[in-house]
């Protein structure tokens, strides 16, 4: 991570994102007039009270009060921080989120990131160029693959020679450094350095934006160790990363279900055959970690596995790591192979049709888990279906709260034949509530105002505003003269946009209530109040300064501007007197 994202990069990022759209792919919308519903992700209801308008580009639930912009679901829904929800929404819109120089937020990765590209670039070039490369390239040929497909995947081939990304660094003692501390160099029990990949074809590996973080580097053909990984680095975590998944969502606009296979060579063979949605995890099981990015990609994941015994119990093992995150809205299946075929083998094996057939087809996760289950114990017998329940009690306790929880309780108790209530784990996240219809009228006018201009940016450009409350000394005024003028020097910022100005700022949070607070209220009218908002406190810094000079006047006496200002204030009382008092006669 390096310096820090341009406001204006966040302005631009949330003009383009449709919250509507990032929500429903996480949680199906149900359209209600002009906004949109469903039942509240972050607390347990039948009936939904979560509301997501695309106008204010704003969720709100009026149950338990969770509010706030794309920005802020992501943060609370996915448990990103906001580097990462902005990096997230910047993926979806296909735009790089840009850095400013200077003030850096963490560690720099991006001389590493550039010695990995540079490495990446060398191998890619040595395919074609170097005279070992004809094995190479025949050996891709053998296993299928196209042109095309080895260039979009960034294919490589590593020569032999021990010091070949060494030379290329030409003698730069910090290139030298980056290419050991990104595993791209070994040592030698006597402390001597050299390239860690040596005649092998090299899978580049990019992380979710697109970086270049490590290799895979194949053996070109029979022995041992068949791949070779990057080591852990300070940017590569093999349980957190997935190879393919930046190219899937690169050449997919809207992935909707992503296949988990286990070889990078699964991913690509699919590739060449049209199917672009996969992904493998490096060589390690499936993690909490891999499975966290993968809803974050897409709603619906489907975890391929050998039919073999260690397939089966690797099926078992993910299906553990899933239960925690299977919110209502996610899905996931399980799609066990025939013994000794892998998706490559098998794909080529049975034609591309037959292979989409098998991911439709997969195995959902409620019936992999009965069955599993009821395959340890009788259910024709009252013991075997109590064993049942005391198996399967732990697993669905997993499970977040929510219809599919419930509805998984449903069904354990019709296979036990007994009523089994699921137990609350409390996961639920409690919050504080907010009253959620909060009346303008019974706001202090100053509160009145703020909410009103961040509800409706573009009141700030409305001519003829009253003026004077500037000078009024009472809480929020600052925060309402620099709202003014921020939005006056960025005439299109929107409501959200604003509201990320201000995230980590101690105003932040009220700004956020106070916005979500009006979502219910209708548009019409909100400008008058505003002007009339601004008018009242104009008056009532008017009177406050009218008493301050009368006061002085009596103590200490005026000077001359002073004296002139206290007319004019008190003619501006007068007319304003006698308005109110032909107003009353009426
Ligand atoms: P496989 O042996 O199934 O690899 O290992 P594959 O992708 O099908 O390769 P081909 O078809 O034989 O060329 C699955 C994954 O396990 C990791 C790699 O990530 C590989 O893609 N692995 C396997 C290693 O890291 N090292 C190894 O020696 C073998
Ligand atoms: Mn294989």
């Amino acid at each position: 991570m390096a310096g820090r994202i341009p406001a204006s990069f966040i302005d631009e990022l949330l003009n383009r994102v449709d919250i509507v759209d990032l929500i429903n792919s996480r949680l199906p919308l149900k359209k209600g007039g002009k906004d949109y519903q469903a039942c509240c992700p972050f607390h347990d209801e039948k009936t939904p009270s979560f509301t997501v308008s695309r106008e204010k580009q704003f969720y709100h639930c009026f149950g338990c009060g969770a509010h706030g912009s794309a920005v802020g679901f992501l943060m609370e829904y996915e448990q990103m921080d906001f580097v990462e929800a902005i990096e997230e929404l910047a993926v979806r819109e296909g735009l790089q989120v840009p850095r400013e120089e200077g003030q850096s937020q963490g560690p720099d990765y991006r001389p590493l990131y550039a010695t990995l590209e540079k490495a990446a670039l060398f191998y890619r070039n040595q395919l074609r160029t170097h005279p070992e490369a004809r094995r190479a390239v025949d050996y891709l040929k053998l296993r299928g693959l196209s042109r095309e497909v080895v260039a979009e995947f960034g294919i490589g081939f590593a020569p032999s020679g021990y010091h070949n990304l060494m030379n290329l660094a030409n003698g730069d003692a910090e290139e030298l450094k980056r290419l050991w501390v990104t595993g791209m160099t070994t040592e030698s029990d006597e402390g001597r350095r050299y390239d860690r990949f040596r005649e092998r074809i090299m899978f580049p590996i990019r992380n979710h934006r697109g970086d270049f973080i490590g290799f895979g580097g194949r053996l070109l053909g029979e022995g041992k160790p068949k791949y070779l990984n990057s080591p852990e680095t300070p940017v590569f975590h093999k349980g957190k990363e997935l190879y393919g998944l930046y190219e899937a969502r690169k050449s997919v606009r809207q992935l909707d279900h992503l296949l988990v296979v286990e070889g990078y060579m699964d991913v690509v063979a699919l590739a060449q055959f049209g199917i672009r949605n996969v992904v493998a995890t490096l060589g390690t099981a499936t993690t909490t970690d891999h499975l966290q990015r993968l809803f974050r990609a897409v709603p619906e994941v489907v975890f391929c596995f050998d039919g073999d015994r260690a397939g089966r119990d690797a099926g078992w093992k993910a299906l553990a790591i899933a239960l925690p995150l299977m919110r209502d809205g996610r899905e996931a299946r399980f799609l066990f192979l025939p013994q000794g075929e892998d998706p490559d083998s098998l794909v080529r094996q049975e034609g591309v049709e037959a292979f989409r057939r098998r991911i439709q087809t997969a195995v959902p996760l409620s019936r992999f888990l009965f069955d599993h289950l009821a395959g340890q114990s009788d259910t024709n017998s009252a013991e075997g279906r109590v064993k049942l329940a005391e198996r399967a009690k732990p697993l669905l306790n997993q499970l977040p709260e929510g219809l599919f929880r419930r509805m998984m309780y449903r069904k354990l108790s019709e296979k036990v034949g007994e009523n089994i209530p699921g137990a609350n784990t409390g996961t639920v996240v409690k919050r504080a509530k907010i009253r959620p219809h909060t009346s303008l009228s019974t706001m202090p006018p100053v509160r009145r105002a703020i909410a009103l201009l961040v509800n409706n940016p573009a009141f700030a450009r409305a001519g003829n505003l009253a003026e004077g409350w500037e000078y009024l000394d009472v809480p929020g005024i600052p925060l309402l003269r620099e709202l003014l003028e921020l939005l006056r020097t960025q005439p299109n910022i929107t409501t959200v946009a604003l509201l990320e100005r201000w995230r980590g700022r101690s105003e932040g949070r009220h700004l956020a209530k106070l916005a979500a607070s009006l979502l219910p209220l209708p548009d019409e009218g909100q400008e008058l109040e505003f002007r009339e908002t601004l008018a009242h406190l104009s008056s009532q810094s008017g009177q406050m300064e009218w008493e301050a000079l009368v006061t002085k006047a009596d103590r200490e006496g005026l000077d001359e501007s002073e004296k002139q200002r206290l007319s004019e204030l008190s003619r501006e009382k007068a007319k304003q007197n006698s308005c109110n008092d032909g107003l009353e006669k009426k």
